[in-house]
């Protein structure tokens, strides 16, 4: 189907964060696959994992137990002060078990027409049915109208929330943290406090999305720990299999036992394969990775400022740790192929802003490699007067 805009680029082996073409040609994977391959590529423990697993048991069904279902679960409430775990297959997965998750929790209290949800203006959570209803870009959801309905907030208007919670008294406010498609926006720990608030007082499930910003890429496991804030469930995915399809929805011990059996599942999802991956990603955080994950980060801010300041087309550097964005006054999509071209592999997100996700485990030689890259490509583009006007539409910014 015609799905996808592909790039020329045909990739057959990687390294860490070094991706190399048919032709022989190298690339600093800068992207990570969008935002997965935490562990980069070709990760002897990641290998070795999984070389074992597929000798021993590939797939089993939740119908059967296997060791390492119940490990992933545990360390990942551990991480995210959560007592409960479904796991899915992707991140779309993970919000629809969400959605039906709020849903079922109105039911059990005894308020089944709180059936809505309110979701933030430039927020993506997916494109399955469920997820593609909250998420914001209207070019992605007018061909699939009518979906689910949705109250739109804008994000930091904290009044806006506490009209739209108290009128529509939805089933659940989802969020992300950190807007990944929306232009790595980050949330304010003084709006994400609110929204907490807000939520309790109105008895609304606080969903946090942190498909994109979780698993470490802040460098906390969480980014809404950067503000101590908990939510009353989280959806995870992207790197939490180190590149493997994997993806989790966790709840508070108060909706632990919402779902009851047979009331969701999945063939696949938490076999043996992904979670001797997971674990893998998770002994490496366990030894420190985000750590890394904080110098690498501080390192590519202040090189991504110093850009700012030296390069007009540099509008604004966004993000946290490894969730960067620099926000250009063109279009971004010519200068993430002249990056391409130049060997450096980001993309380009809500337009004008260039998103920079690379594994964690990258060097700080290849983070200056990077920017010499970024600095020279940039350069070659003019300066804002020439074509300023190309920007997103106002409301998500
Ligand atoms: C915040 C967020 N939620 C959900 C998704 C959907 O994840 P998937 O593409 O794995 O279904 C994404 C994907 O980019 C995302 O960034």
């Amino acid at each position: 189907m015609q799905t996808y805009a592909r790039a020329d680029e045909v990739f057959v082996d990687g390294r860490g964060a070094v991706l190399r073409d048919q032709d022989g040609r190298e690339y600093l994977d800068f992207l990570a696959g969008i935002a997965v391959s935490a562990l980069g590529h070709a990760h002897p423990g990641l290998c070795e994992a999984l070389r074992d697993q597929v000798g021993k048991i590939v797939h089993l069904s939740n119908l059967f137990r296997h060791p390492y279902t119940e490990q992933v679960a545990t360390r990942l409430c551990r991480l995210t002060d959560m007592a409960a775990a479904f796991f899915t297959n992707s991140g779309a997965e993970s919000v629809e078990c969400a959605l039906k998750l709020a849903r079922k929790a109105m039911h059990v209290r005894g308020t089944p027409e709180r059936t809505s949800f309110v979701a933030l203006e430039g927020g993506f959570h997916g494109r399955t049915l469920g997820a593609l209803s909250l998420t914001w870009n209207e070019k992605y959801r007018r061909p699939f109208a009518p979906l689910q309905p949705v109250t739109w907030v804008a994000p930091e208007d904290g009044d806006g929330l506490a009209r739209a919670l108290e009128r529509e008294r939805p089933a659940a406010l989802v969020l992300e943290p950190i807007q990944g498609e929306g232009g790595i926006r980050e949330l304010s720990g003084a709006f994400l406090r609110r929204a907490r608030e807000l939520c309790t007082a109105t008895g609304t499930l606080l969903v946090h999305d942190e498909i994109q910003c979780g698993c470490g890429r802040t460098g906390r496991f969480l980014a809404a720990q950067h503000h101590g804030v908990v939510p009353d469930v989280v959806t995870l995915a992207k790197p939490i299999a180190a590149g493997l399809p994997m993806g989790a929805t966790l709840c508070s011990s108060a909706l632990a036992d919402t779902l009851q059996k047979g009331e969701h599942g999945s063939t696949f999802a938490g076999g043996p394969l992904v979670c001797r991956a997971a674990l893998v990603f998770l002994d490496e955080i366990e030894r420190g990775l985000l750590d890394d994950v904080e110098a690498r980060g501080r390192e590519l801010r202040a090189g991504l400022e110093r850009l700012q300041q030296e390069l007009p087309i540099v509008r604004e550097v966004r993000g946290r740790g490894l969730m960067l964005g620099l926000r250009l006054h063109h279009s971004a999509d010519r200068v993430q192929k002249a990056l391409y071209a130049a060997g450096l592999l980001v993309n380009c997100t809500a337009g004008d802003v260039l998103r920079i996700v690379p594994p964690f485990v990258l060097t700080a030689a290849q983070v200056q490699d990077a920017l010499q890259c970024l600095q020279a490509t940039l350069a070659q583009f003019p300066a804002p007067e020439a074509d300023s006007q190309q920007t997103q539409p106002k409301e998500i910014r």
